[in-house]
Order: C-alpha cells, then structure tokens, then sequence
C-alpha cells in the first residue's frame, strides 16, 4: 500500500508532513539529527536566535518534574557573525524548510533580526518567539499585551519577505486578544503553546531549583491546557496554528490536529 499523502501548505510554506518540532526542543546551533534525522519532519524550528551575544540564565537551567520538564534556559546565544560562520551552513544543508525563530528585547531589536534572516533567503519562514519582556514599555512580555504584539508583528511584516508566525505563551487573561491582534497584523500562522511560567521549590532548601527562581513548564503535563489554549484561539482566528506543549507520540498529535469541534 503506497504512503498516504500527509503534505500540507501553511503560510505559504508546503511540509511534506504537518509535523515539527518546539523551537529549542530539538538539538541548535548546529547540532541536529541526535535523536531522529531532520528530513523526517515537515518542517524545522530551530532555536530561536537574536543579532547579539546574550549569556542566557544562571544554572541550574533545567528539572524535571513528576510530569514535564521546568526550564529556564534564557535564550543564550553567540553573535549574528558566528551564526552566518558556523550555523547558516549547516541549516542550508538540511533538505527541510526552515522557520528560524527569533527574539528581541525591543521592537527594534525583533524588525533587525527579522530582517538580517528574510535576507539570507534560507528560511521558509520567521517565527517570533513573543515571550520576551518588553523593555521599553514596563517589561510585560510583547505576547501578553495586545498593542506591542501588533506593533512587533506589523512592523516584522513590513521587513519580511518571507511568512511569519508568531509564537504564544499561555496567559488566560490575554491569549484570545493577543491571537487576534497578531492576526490584524498580519501573522500568517500562530505556534502555540510556548511553555507557561513555573516554579520548583527544593523542599529541603526552601529555595527555587532553577538558578532564574522562574521557568517554564513543558512536558506531559502541559498537554491539556495547550490543547485547551489551541481549541480557544482556533475558534477565534482564521489563519493555521502549529500546536505543541506535551507531544509524545502519535496519540498526543491527533488530539492537536482534531481541535474543530
Ligand atoms: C530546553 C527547552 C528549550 C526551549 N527553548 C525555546 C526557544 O528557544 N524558543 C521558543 O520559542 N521556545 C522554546 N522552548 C519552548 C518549546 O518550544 C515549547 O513551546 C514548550 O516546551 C512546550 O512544548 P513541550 O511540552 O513539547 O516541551 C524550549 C523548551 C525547552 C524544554
């Protein structure tokens, strides 16, 4: 029996199968294919990236929890001239399309690295990685607030000759707004669920385990607030949404793409 048609086209961009991976969840800088070759899957986020060097969160950076993964790793990376050096050669190897997530401090900072990756003409598509504190306006992550999401997401529109996604965190109070803010701007898709803010607490210590107090939670036991988050934001928006948070096999994965109900 021939293989059944699994393709689709999203934003634009055609996968052979609807299948990727969490950005930062799959081997980065370079070092891929440790757990499964990257050709298997539809499509390949990387670890999101930003134009400048950036030492990432004090360790302990990752613990697990009885059923998920508490993190906090803080989006350490090395400068744009190594990433063009050392990582752009081996992403233009890979026989998959690429969506290279990105992040920013700034709006400035998010329409500057957009642009330097729709430049390099490797990527099939951006995704903007939201959770990340606003700076300039008060600190509150650009994906909880509905005006600075629509502002990075038009502006990175603007600079970007290829699609962009943009990337949600889960915050009950905002994901619908922030959803469809993002899609007046112009999103062509939504990656969600980024993993929602957490905390261990060593009870012998008394103190956080992570050395940044806070992280996020991913794993088995976010699977059934993203699939609640994904169902929430469908019936709101008209643009593809790439679910994730808690995906272990092929069970899990159908629960995602059945969200029409
Ligand atoms: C070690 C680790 C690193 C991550 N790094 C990133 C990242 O760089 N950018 C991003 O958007 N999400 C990052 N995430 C979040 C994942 O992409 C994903 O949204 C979240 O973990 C929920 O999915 P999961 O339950 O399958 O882990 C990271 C998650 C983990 C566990």
């Amino acid at each position: 029996m021939p293989a059944p048609n699994l393709s689709v086209t999203i934003a634009g961009i055609t996968m052979k199968n609807p299948l990727t991976v969490g950005s930062g969840t799959y081997g980065h800088h370079g070092r891929f294919s440790q757990f499964f070759p990257v050709e298997v899957m539809g499509a390949l986020v990387p670890k999101t990236i930003r134009t400048y060097k950036w030492p990432g969160n004090p360790a302990p950076r990752l613990h697990e929890t009885p059923a998920g993964l508490h993190t906090s790793v803080g989006i350490p990376c090395n400068t744009w001239e190594h990433f063009l050096s050392q990582d752009v050669p081996i992403l233009k190897s890979l026989n998959v399309p690429i969506i290279q997530s990105v992040i920013g401090c700034t709006e400035d900072e998010y329409v500057d690295i957009v642009e330097r990756c729709s430049d390099l003409g490797i990527f099939a598509g951006i995704e903007l990685n939201l959770s990340c504190p606003n700076l300039k306006q008060g600190g509150l992550d650009f994906g909880y607030d509905p005006d600075a999401a629509y502002r990075v997401v038009k502006r990175s529109k603007e600079r970007s000759q290829i699609p962009i996604f943009g990337k949600l965190a889960p915050d009950y109070s905002s994901l619908v707004s922030v959803a469809k803010a993002i899609e007046s701007a112009g999103v062509d898709a939504i990656s969600m669920i980024n993993g929602p803010r957490a905390m261990c607490i060593d009870y012998r210590t008394r103190k956080p385990i992570i050395g940044n107090k806070i992280g996020a939670l991913g794993g088995p036991a976010l699977k059934s607030l993203a699939v609640y988050m994904v169902w929430e934001v469908y019936r709101a928006v008209n643009i593809p949404i790439i679910g994730m948070g808690g995906v272990a096999d092929f069970r899990d994965v159908i629960e995602f793409i059945r969200n029409d109900f």
